[in-house]
């Protein structure tokens, strides 16, 4: 077992756990490759919050089967939330599976993988609940100025229509000493922006504490002298008067939120068990606008919950036109088995959905471009990532709303040295997605 790939679908909780997969991959001495047919270990870090990634498992794993006939001994290991969900039913499900590994489960990878290969036989390891909070895995970051840092795992909201709570288990808490040490320890590496993770990392601490204390999480992060910080996902009931104080204060907290609304209608948000209305939102939305000048809002919305209607759907409309998101991620209601919204009647048709799905982005593309164009001729602090995907010669980067900046990489000068480096640009172009600038100065 020489080389390996990771395959990895879902939320940034994945995406972290990927890291850690990548990292004892290495650590096991294993390099990695970017084709499945050159390698002898693939990993599938899987999402099953709506039936269409459920799906691309099955699809994946079957035209694996071909790759293992042109590689013997290839060995296929399935982690993540479908892992956990459904342990050892997988192996009888998908033909080929040699590994199946939950989420609470990560660091037994190796020792899962070792074994299968040297018995030939499919080997599963998948624990209900996780026994602490695992910190001390060896993670290979995407990005060397970036880190993603899990302070909860789990969720306790169970809204009506996600299988998360069911899936990833009860919300816990991470000790705040615990990732107060790793972010000081990310900086020494030279880690420049870390994003907190967890399902709702407002309820912060309730389980550890008695008490939420994510504003004193952002505060003892920014004291690591971390450049940047951002967070998600924050749900609309948790998020406090004192966080929105941190967000104020605490100049390296972005000035960004992602604020999942996932509905304008009071019935829906009601069967959903969201636990506020819309006025709730909305009071909200204008009280963090008013403590934190400049703030770029995102959301989450799922359109065709059962029983939604013409009006409610109007609803959400109205309260997105009144927003003006900088971005929105848009979902049509997927049944999850398990859940108490997948036994409703009144299931919504495709019919119904998709012409109001498609009128939702229509008018979630106008606010994108709407704020972007309000950004034109301002300058904004870029933290570059590197050369972008399509030109060599143009420079990617973020400003603190998050938004992507193109940039010419200035005559004489490698795209390379700019990674990781926060340097002023002026904003010469505005488009739905992304920004065009100049840079001030490259020094
Ligand atoms: N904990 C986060 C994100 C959870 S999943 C939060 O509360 O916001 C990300 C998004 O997927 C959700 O915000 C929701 O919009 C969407 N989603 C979850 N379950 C879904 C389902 N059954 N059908 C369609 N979209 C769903
Ligand atoms: Fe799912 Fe709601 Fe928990 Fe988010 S807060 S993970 S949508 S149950
Ligand atoms: Fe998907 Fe699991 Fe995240 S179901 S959205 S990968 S918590």
């Amino acid at each position: 077992m020489d080389t390996y790939l990771i395959r990895t679908f879902g939320c940034q909780m994945n995406k972290h756990d990927s890291e850690r997969v990548a990292g004892l991959l290495n650590a096991q001495g294993m390099t990695p490759v970017s084709v499945a047919e050159d390698a002898d270990v693939v990993v599938f870090m899987t999402c099953c919050v709506r039936e269409n990634a459920d799906e691309r498992l099955r699809g994946q794993a079957r035209s694996l089967k071909s790759t293992k006939a042109v590689r013997p001994g290839q060995l296929i290991a399935v982690g993540g939330c479908i892992g956990q969900r459904d342990g050892r039913r997988l192996v009888e499900q998908v033909p080929h599976l040699d590994v199946v590994f939950g989420t609470h489960n990560v660091a037994s990878l190796p020792a899962l993988l070792e074994t299968a290969r040297s018995q030939r036989l499919p080997q599963v390891e998948v624990w209900p609940e996780a026994d602490g909070f695992a910190s001390d895995l060896p993670t290979q970051r995407e990005h060397p100025w970036h880190a993603w840092v899990p302070i909860t795992i789990g969720c306790d909201n169970f809204c009506t229509y996600c299988i998360v709570p069911y899936v990833r288990g009860r919300e816990k808490a991470r000790p705040i000493e615990q990732i107060e040490a790793e972010v000081r320890q990310l900086v020494d590496d030279g880690v420049r922006e870390v994003t907190l993770l967890g399902q709702n990392v407002n309820s912060y601490g309730r389980d550890l504490y008695g008490e939420p204390r994510f504003a004193q999480v952002l505060r003892v992060v920014a004291d690591t002298g971390v450049d940047r910080i951002r967070f998600a996902t924050s749900h609309p009931k948790d998020l406090s008067d004192d966080t929105i104080a941190a967000m104020a204060e605490v100049p390296a907290v972005m000035p960004y939120l992602h604020l999942p609304i996932q509905s304008g209608s009071d019935n829906v948000l009601a069967a959903m068990n969201r636990r506020y209305t819309r006025e709730d939102y909305l009071g909200l939305v204008s009280r963090v606008r008013d403590a934190v000048p400049g703030l770029a809002l995102s959301t989450d919305v799922i359109v065709g919950f059962p029983g939604e209607t013409e009006s409610d759907f109007d609803d959400t409309m109205d309260v997105l036109q009144q927003v003006g998101f900088d971005q929105a991620f848009t979902f049509i209601y997927s049944p999850r088995e398990g859940t108490p919204a997948a036994a409703l009647g009144e299931q919504v048709s495709r019919e119904v959905s998709q012409p109001r799905f498609d009128r939702l982005v229509e008018l979630v593309h106008s606010s994108a471009f709407a704020n972007n164009r309000g950004l034109l001729g301002s300058v904004q602090p870029v933290l570059f990532e590197g050369v972008s995907k399509r030109d060599e010669r143009t420079l990617a980067g973020r400003t603190p709303t998050n938004k992507v900046v193109h940039v010419a990489v200035p005559e004489g000068r490698l795209g390379a040295e700019f990674a990781g480096r926060i340097l002023d640009a002026e904003i010469t172009e505005a488009q739905t997605w992304f920004l065009g600038g100049k840079l001030l100065s490259a020094e």
